[in-house]
């Protein structure tokens, strides 16, 4: 074994006989990771997904193991449902009036991330091998690790947004989450942003000592890195070369009729600004009649933590929304919306990339956002239109960027790049931007991400380590 994730969601998902990559960033980043650095994987095993304890996969030639760990429904309802969807997610976007602040929530948190260091700590026996954590539902792991083998290697991974203390301030348990994080050697986030606010945010936390890009702790020393995360670019490239997928491509193109196809790719979350985008689509095709038959918009939405109210409450009003739009502007079989709620392979959606002029990945807030990765590597004519909120605003900044929450703005953004398409204007500017967006890309690619950061875990500490301060 060379390597143990540590990840509330499992890398797979059931569909039919077979397993699929799950959904989901984090999970369709780190799964070829494992696939080509075999190791092991440590999630909670979700009994819809099948009643194995242990997984080998892929299943014909094993590369690594999922550990998969089965817990109370009480609890994942506190702690997934609870204290990582409803508390911390929303906090972590900055969406503070859907913040949940509830101690049962923080009850089960404890008791699942127990159990979670627990299965850790009963497969890990060689303090070398490095031990990963992953995200917002783990954060009281890596001290729950260290206390249990102060010299093991403990890195962290935190893989969406990480706002400014005042957001913080309004958690109550911040020192103990804290301090859970930092029981770890080297804490990773997407940008630099990030990891200011990290940092800023550690000053709060009583008796830390912020130096540098360092977290004196405990008598040790935590560092604090940007490593903004990327796709597998070879998959990716292999997948848009297959002729299968170049054609369903050409026909979702033929399909839509019309001169330019746009495409949305989310989770169905509230922190992608489906409802904005939307509402901007709608106020484009009232604005400019024009483009009414003659553009369409492919919104791939995949159900998402559908047990929660405020997901399905989202939904209601996208199911609305699009209702509305297809109603009013509905003619001779053009829709001006093609709205698809469901999981696709990752191939499929490829094929989407493939046919779309122009994406839109409008989020409110997103930790990175990998489908604007995903498209602007894989088009070959097609223009990227990016919230200025994403992270990855800040690695593509040859993105055209909008603000998402501006309706206006982003319609007419909109009508000004269909425009320039329709008329083959500023194609050179469109070329060098795709261009540079594909080396942006290519330089991020996910496996040099997880041998960066494993690389810098591997470094010593930069404090030797001390007796823990009691
Ligand atoms: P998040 O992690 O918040 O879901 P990202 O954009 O970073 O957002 O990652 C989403 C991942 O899930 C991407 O790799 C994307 O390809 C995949 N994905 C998004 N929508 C679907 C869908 N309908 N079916 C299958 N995979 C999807
Ligand atoms: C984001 C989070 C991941 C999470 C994914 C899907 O990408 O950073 O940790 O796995 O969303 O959400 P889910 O709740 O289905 O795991």
């Amino acid at each position: 074994m060379s390597l143990v994730v540590v990840a509330n969601r499992e890398p797979l998902r059931r569909e039919g006989d077979g397993w699929v990559p799950a959904v989901g960033g984090l999970a369709t980043a780190l799964l070829p990771v494992l696939e080509r650095r075999g190791g092991a994987w440590v999630a909670w095993g979700e009994k819809d997904a099948g009643s194995l304890p242990l997984l080998h996969y892929p299943p014909a030639a094993p590369r690594f193991a999922v550990h998969r760990l089965f817990l109370p429904p009480r609890e994942v309802a506190g702690s997934y449902h609870g204290m990582a969807n409803r508390t911390l997610w929303p906090l972590a976007h900055y969406l503070l009036d859907r913040v949940e602040i509830r101690r049962d929530f923080l009850t089960a948190y404890r008791s699942t991330n127990r159990r979670f260091a627990e299965a850790v700590l009963s497969l890990w026996d060689d303090p070398h091998i490095p031990v990963w954590v992953q995200d917002y539902h783990l954060m009281l792991v890596p001290a729950l690790l260290r206390a249990a083998r102060p010299q093991g290697r403990i890195g962290f991974f935190w893989h969406i947004p990480w706002p400014p203390p005042e957001v913080w301030q309004v958690l109550p348990w911040l020192e103990e989450l804290l301090a859970g994080v930092l029981g770890a050697d080297l804490v990773g986030l997407h940008t630099a942003e990030y990891v200011d606010n990290f940092l800023a945010t550690c000053r709060l936390l009583p008796g830390a000592v912020v130096r540098g890009q360092r977290v004196l702790w405990q008598g040790r020393a935590v560092r604090v890195e940007a490593h903004p995360i990327g796709i597998d670019t070879a998959r990716f490239r292999r997948w848009a070369a297959e002729p299968r997928i170049r054609e369903r491509a050409a026909r979702l193109r033929r399909a839509a009729g019309g001169r330019f196809v746009l495409v949305g790719v989310d989770r169905l979350d509230y922190t992608k600004g489906i409802p904005e985008r939307l509402a901007a689509w709608e106020r484009l095709l009232e604005q400019h009649p024009q483009w009414r038959g003659q553009a369409t918009l492919y919104q791939i939405a995949v159900p998402s933590r559908t047990r929660l109210e405020s997901y399905r409450q989202l939904k209601r009003r996208v199911d609305e929304q699009v209702g509305r739009i297809n109603g009013a502007f509905m003619q001779d079989g053009w829709l001006p919306v093609r709205y698809l709620y469901r999981a696709f392979p990752p191939q499929e959606l490829v094929a989407f990339y493939l046919a779309a002029d122009v994406a839109l990945v409008t989020p409110l807030r997103d930790g990175m956002n990998l489908v604007a990765q995903e498209y602007a590597w894989v088009t070959e004519n097609g223009v990227l239109v990016l919230s200025n909120l994403a992270g990855a605003a800040a690695v593509l900044p040859e993105a055209l960027r909008v603000n998402p929450y501006d309706v206006d703005g982003l319609a007419e953004t909109l009508h000004g790049i269909l425009a320039s398409l329709a008329e083959g204007r500023g194609r050179r500017t469109w070329e060098a931007r795709r261009a540079a967006l594909k080396e942006r890309v290519a330089a991020l690619d996910v496996h040099g991400w997880a041998a960066r950061f494993l690389a810098s875990l591997e470094q010593a500490p930069a404090v030797p380590a001390g007796p823990p301060r009691r």
